[in-house]
């Protein structure tokens, strides 16, 4: 089967880690470069993590190009409570011997597009990149198949109380890539969530002694902690890592084809992916497949032989 080729957007996090980690491994589709944003932390440490992560795991030649450090129109939140302040949750890395690259993500993304057929983008961190290439090159939507996204939400919050973080860090860049015409596959937390790497997950991974096992036993801790402050019990969620395994794993989701625009402009519900689930008919465009349920058990046992293996 030829492979999908797709491009890894990312505020190199530590879930953004293990999509990056699970990006090299795919058999459906092969990532011919990554990008930076800012987001988790800022984009210096972003932009380092992800050229560590993927030197890490043995794929220095992958390119990582930086991307934007600040929001389209609002100042930039991080979530350094969850991912630490360098971003790894304190694991320091050896830092890559790779070329430093510095041609812009949007005009490296758009290079990319031109050069491969059925090319794809997964984006899972804000999407102020996507939007910038949106915004610079309009052709772009003849040149991208679908965008992947880990973000948003249909109903609920967990980043304000009807949104997600990487829409709500953005809102203004997720309603331009939203309306762009491109079809999107939408990983909001309500199937991310449902996909936790439980209490005796974590277990058995901390008890693995493979290198992979063990980056995620090492950086996880305070965004287990956090998890559990915040929803009284030991979990934790590897969001980002959902949109990359969907390339191998398509039957372990399910949707919902509907209507998606961004609110850009509420008080409370600035950030909140207003989705027509229900079919009201109000929006002109289906513009997104919603997803809306995981296989859990499938999904966890894919990605702990992944961190066994690796
Ligand atoms: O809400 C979860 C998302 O925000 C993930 O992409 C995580 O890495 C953070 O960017
Ligand atoms: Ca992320």
């Amino acid at each position: 089967m030829t492979q999908i080729p797709f491009w890894l957007d990312t505020d190199t996090g530590v879930d953004d880690a293990f999509a990056l980690l699970a990006a090299l491994y795919l058999k459906n589709a092969e990532m011919v470069g990554a990008s930076a944003v800012a987001g988790n932390v800022t984009h210096d440490k972003t932009f380092r993590n992800a050229r560590n992560v993927l030197a890490y795991f043995g794929h220095p030649e992958i390119p990582v190009y930086p991307g934007a450090e600040q929001p389209l129109e609002i100042p930039l939140q991080t979530a350094a409570y969850i991912h630490g302040n360098n971003g790894l949750g304190g694991v320091i890395l050896p830092d890559s011997d790779a070329p430093v690259e510095t041609k812009p993500a949007w005009e490296a993304i758009y290079e990319a597009a031109c050069a491969h057929e059925n090319f794809e983008i997964v984006a899972v961190g804000p999407l102020t990149n996507i939007a910038i290439l949106i915004q610079n090159h309009p052709d772009i939507k003849d040149h991208v198949k679908q965008i992947r996204i880990m973000g948003g939400v249909a109903q609920g919050g967990t980043w304000s109380v009807c949104g997600e973080f990487n829409i709500c860090v953005d809102p203004h860049a997720a309603e331009i890539v939203f309306q762009s015409g491109i079809p999107i596959m939408m990983f909001g937390i309500d199937v991310t969530m449902k996909a936790s790497v439980e209490k005796e997950d974590i277990e058995a991974i901390e008890a693995m002694t493979s290198k992979a096992g063990r980056l995620f036993a090492d950086c996880m801790d305070l965004a287990t902690i956090a998890n559990s402050e915040r929803f009284g019990r030991t979990a934790v969620a590897v969001h980002d890592v959902l949109p990359v395994l969907s390339y191998d794993y398509p039957e372990l989701f399910n949707g919902v084809h509907c209507g998606v625009h961004v609110e850009t402009a509420g008080v409370i519900t600035s950030g909140m992916t207003v989705t027509d689930i229900w079919s009201a008919k109000k929006y002109p465009e289906k513009n997104a497949e919603v997803m809306l349920e995981v296989d859990r058990e499938a999904f966890i046992r894919v990605f702990k032989g992944l961190l066994a293996r690796i």
